[in-house]
């Protein structure tokens, strides 16, 4: 076990410290699974956080906007692990007067909240994603830390702790959000959904 549990580590600080994810896969857009209906089918637009920063909005502060498009950047060198398949990132291209940019979707954390803020940002700083075969947009898991007491925490798999909610990470608008472990988003706006990728 131990020895599975440091190559799944190592293998993991590689993966975070050199990746290259330079395979895009084709454009889609992003669109919300919910039980609420009002919210059921909502497709996520990119808005304005701060200075080149977007959060993924839905509701009124993105109505009558166009359907982004986002592409899964991954690599093709990396060997999956069966229970998680391809991994990369999330981009969206920004659009400036003179530039266009590939920003890779980060987590925005409070330390003092359990509900994370999914953010595109320009630069390095990246959160592994991976799409599972119904393209649900999932975020892979290694260590499972409620498993820590057994002596065999190394676990991958897919997690999908998506929910949508008023956030604020800049401004307060219907968002995204990711929840940090297995319980409940303290944020009381939170709905839980799904997020499912449409090619165009
Ligand atoms: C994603 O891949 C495309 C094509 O290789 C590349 O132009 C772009 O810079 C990449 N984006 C990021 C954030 O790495
Ligand atoms: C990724 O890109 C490389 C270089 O362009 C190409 O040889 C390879 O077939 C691509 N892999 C996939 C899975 O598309
Ligand atoms: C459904 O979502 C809307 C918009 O976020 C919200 O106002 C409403 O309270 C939700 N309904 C339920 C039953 O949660
Ligand atoms: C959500 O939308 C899907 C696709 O349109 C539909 O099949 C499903 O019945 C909807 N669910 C709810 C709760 O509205
Ligand atoms: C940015 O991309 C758009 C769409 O591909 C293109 O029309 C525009 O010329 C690009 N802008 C720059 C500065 O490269």
């Amino acid at each position: 076990m131990r020895a599975s549990f440091i190559a799944g580590f190592l293998a993991l600080a590689a993966s975070q410290a050199t990746a290259q994810f330079t395979n895009q896969s084709a454009p889609f857009t992003l669109v919300l699974h919910s039980q609420n209906a009002t919210i059921n089918g909502s497709t996520l637009v990119p808005c304005h956080e701060g200075a080149a920063i977007e959060g993924l909005c839905y509701g009124s502060a993105v109505a009558g906007a166009p359907a982004t498009q986002y592409n899964f950047n991954y690599s093709s060198a990396s060997t999956p692990d069966p229970k998680i398949g391809v991994v990369g990132i999330l981009t969206y291209e920004l659009r400036g007067g003179n530039f266009n940019v590939s920003s890779p979707m980060e987590l925005s954390y409070n330390p003092v909240s359990n509900v994370a803020v999914p953010l595109f940002t320009p630069g390095e700083n990246s959160q592994e994603v991976a799409f599972d075969a119904a393209n649900k947009l999932a975020i892979p898991g290694y260590l499972d830390d409620r498993q820590i007491a057994s002596g065999s925490p190394y676990n991958p798999a897919l997690y999908y702790r998506w929910y949508a909610c008023t956030t604020n990470a800049g401004y307060t608008y219907q968002t995204l959000a990711w929840v940090m472990g297995d319980q409940r988003p303290e944020n009381p706006t939170c709905q839980k959904v799904d997020v499912v990728r449409v090619f165009v």
